[in-house]
């Protein structure tokens, strides 16, 4: 769903919400404490959880397997030990037909690490779903490791449960076979887990809504569900929350809201709009023991929600973004309109806020800075960008840099905008704006701000496929500093990383979207800027899902090719880092170098520093392969960057990788 869907989405969801109203609750959540729960029939509310290898799993998205199988698992069980012969011949007899296996692992504190290591010494590759605030578990009614839980989509209530030894894979045959499930569950004898809160269920109609629950929801939701937020409906009384009880919870267990995905478990970022794992089990449960009102006065009441109109408050410049029709319908092509900048001493930025007037219908901004206005009739070119001094796409409008850092912004030129629309019904005129906060001009930050892109354009992405991968890379000539990555994809966009290769090949994760959702783009920041020690490489590492499970996949048989519009791909990573030793009275060009690494990079889908034939793909990398002989100048069936940049100065040949364009 594209920005331009979100209101009629929104009025749509907020309907059914009403209708549903309070009632909805309680039908809802009935059954997760129902006295039979350990036997069948239970109904099994959707989730998403993300899996041991930082994929994520959205249950209802398997609506098309036979049967969806559930093993649970807590480390160091000798049951599951002892009965991992069953279940791995279980999971090999029945993958191909149409069963989707999960492992469920619900103990509390567990690490992604010892799960792996647990894996490896099981012999086990299937997904390990980590339900790390428990409340997968506790709707399963998950008591010990060692358990199979047969689901069947149709209904998506549970079928069958109990040990795997003996009777599992029969249970799971028949479902399979559409035959009924004869088979005797024994009881399960695995490693016990603990779910302190289950216990606590009583007293869940104590969650004080005033003290409690609203807190929560002013922190992390109001401040886009108020009147005349982004958000489809406001969140800003009682009534109004109780009203979308229901619809919360959904989208609380199907990490969708807030719209915050990097994995909890990797990194840590100082813009982290995340629930903990204790606030959204708090909010459920004041949800599942029927959102009941409490004492108190409703805090929200007497909050004023008014959007200021500069977030950053009055702005030093403001340059009006060229005015644009913006159609009722159809595909618009991204438009690079520029605006003349007026300054006549180049200033350092402190930040920048780009404020969106049609928010519907405007799905990015970017810019980069112009030293030439460009010519009569003429766009902003790309390719002529240099820094980029702000970026807007939805949730995240304003960049602001750490103390004591900037970016230059030199005098005259101009600054150009790539502005992506996306037409929602109705024709409108979009007159965006940008603000310039500068530093004062006898106090020029002493450090500098830099960005670039890891992309790869040569990206192909086969039909029919679900978890089609995609690896660029930047290398870093000199020690740098990490302060942001802004992971984008498009449509097909399904799991985004961002990993780190030091240069005694050492890889760490630093970044990690389970389930990358393309209507929210947003910039990461990390708490304590990531230290890049000289020959480190930046690894975007990608999964597209181009397949009919993905909701949002216009077209499963195609080939996706790389491209500007949504229906096209892109696998892009801008970042924003500092280099080390650099200061605003003495810079570096290491900005060169670490761009033209990016040839390499993008095509290199082993990481070994060279392009062997194999993995030159699409356009660029056709146009390599005719000269490949002739290029690889050391004869070693590689082409490194030395031999690369001999390539780009003999003639025409691929760009090294966008500046910063994204979609
Ligand atoms: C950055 C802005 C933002 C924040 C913060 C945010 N939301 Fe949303 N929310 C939206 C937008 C925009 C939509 C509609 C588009 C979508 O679903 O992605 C939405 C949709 C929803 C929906 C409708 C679900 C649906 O199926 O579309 C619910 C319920 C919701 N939000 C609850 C919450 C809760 C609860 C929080 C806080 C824990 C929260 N939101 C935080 C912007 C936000």
């Amino acid at each position: 769903m594209r920005a331009s869907h979100r209101l009629l989405a929104g009025s749509a969801v907020a309907a059914i919400a009403l209708a549903a109203g309070y009632a909805g609750v309680s039908t809802l959540t009935a059954p997760a404490v129902a006295a039979d729960a350990a036997t069948s029939g239970l109904r099994v509310d959707n989730f998403r959880l993300a899996d041991n290898n930082l994929f994520a799993t959205d249950l209802y998205r398997l609506a098309d397997a036979k049967a969806v199988v559930i093993i649970t698992q807590a480390t160091g069980d000798a049951t599951l030990k002892a009965q991992a012969a069953t279940l791995k011949s279980m999971i090999a007899a029945y993958k191909d037909k149409g069963v989707e296996f999960r492992l469920l692992n619900s103990t509390l504190g567990e690490t992604r690490e010892a799960i792996n290591a647990e894996m490896a010494a099981l012999g086990i590759d299937t997904p390990v779903l980590i339900d790390a605030n428990q409340l997968v578990g506790e709707q399963l009614n998950v008591q010990r490791s060692a358990e199979v839980i047969v689901i069947n989509p149709k209904t998506w209530t549970v079928a069958w449960r109990g040990a795997l030894n003996p009777a599992a894979p029969q249970a799971v045959d028949a479902l399979v076979n559409g035959r009924p499930i004869t088979a005797k569950a024994a009881a399960v004898a695995g490693k016990a887990i603990a779910f302190p809160e289950r216990a606590k269920k009583a007293s869940f109609v104590n969650i004080s809504y005033a003290d409690t629950v609203a807190p929560i929801i002013k922190e992390k939701c109001a401040e886009c569900h108020q009147p005349g937020g982004i958000g489809p409906m406001a969140l800003n009384t009682y009534e109004q929350i109780k009203g979308f009880a229901p619809m919360i919870r959904e989208t609380l267990r199907g990490q969708r809201m807030p719209p915050y995905h990097a994995d909890p478990m990797v990194g840590h970022f100082s813009d982290g709009k995340a629930l903990s794992p204790t606030q959204i089990k708090t909010l459920v449960h004041w949800i599942e023991a029927g959102a009941p009102r409490g004492k108190g006065v409703d805090p929200l009441a007497s909050v004023k929600f008014q959007a200021p109109d500069w977030p950053l408050g009055k702005p030093d410049l403001i340059l009006d973004i060229p005015a644009y029709n913006i159609p009722a319908t159809g595909i618009v092509d991204y438009q690079n309109p520029y605006a003349v900048n007026p300054l006549t001493e180049g200033r350092w930025l402190r930040a920048s806020t780009i404020k969106v007037n049609e928010r519907q219908a405007v799905h990015h901004i970017l810019t980069g800075y112009l030293s030439q206005v460009p010519g009569p009739g003429q766009q902003s070119q790309q390719s002529r960008w240099g820094t980029s001094v702000g970026g807007y796409a939805v949730g995240a409008e304003s960049q602001i840099q750490p103390a004591n850092t900037g970016v230059f912004l030199p005098a005259g030129g101009a600054v150009g905008f790539q502005n992506h629309y996306t037409p929602f019904g109705k024709p409108v005129t979009d007159k965006s704006q940008i603000a310039f906060y500068f530093y004062p001009k006898d106090k020029n930050p002493e450090l500098v701000m830099r960005n670039s892109v890891i992309a790869d354009q040569t990206i192909q992405i086969a039909p029919n496929t679900e978890h089609h991968r995609e690896v660029a890379y930047a290398t870093f000539p000199a020690d740098a500093l990490l302060f942001t990555a802004f992971p984008h994809a498009h449509y097909r966009g399904n799991s985004a990383k961002l990993d780190l290769i030091t240069p005694d090949g050492k890889r760490t994760t630093i970044l990690a979207l389970p389930k990358y959702d393309f209507n929210w783009q947003r910039e990461y920041t990390f708490a304590e800027p990531i230290k890049i020690p000289a020959g480190s490489r930046l690894v975007a590492d990608y999964t597209f899902d181009n397949t009919k499970r993905n909701p949002a996949n216009p077209d499963p048989n195609r080939v996706v090719p790389w491209g500007d519009q949504s229906f096209d791909e892109m696998l892009y990573m801008a970042i924003r880092y500092r280099w080390v030793g650099e200061t605003s009275s003495k810079l570096t060009n290491n900005d060169a170098l670490l761009n033209a690494s990016r040839a390499v990079g993008m095509m290199d889908d082993n990481i070994d520093g060279k392009l062997q034939l194999a993995e030159l793909k699409g356009r660029a990398g056709q146009t390599l392969k005719a000269s490949f002989p002739l290029l690889d100048a050391n004869k070693d069936g590689g082409l490194d960057e030395k031999e690369m940049a001999a390539a780009q100065n003999r003639g025409p040949q691929p760009a090294p990788g966008p500046r910063a364009r994204a979609n």
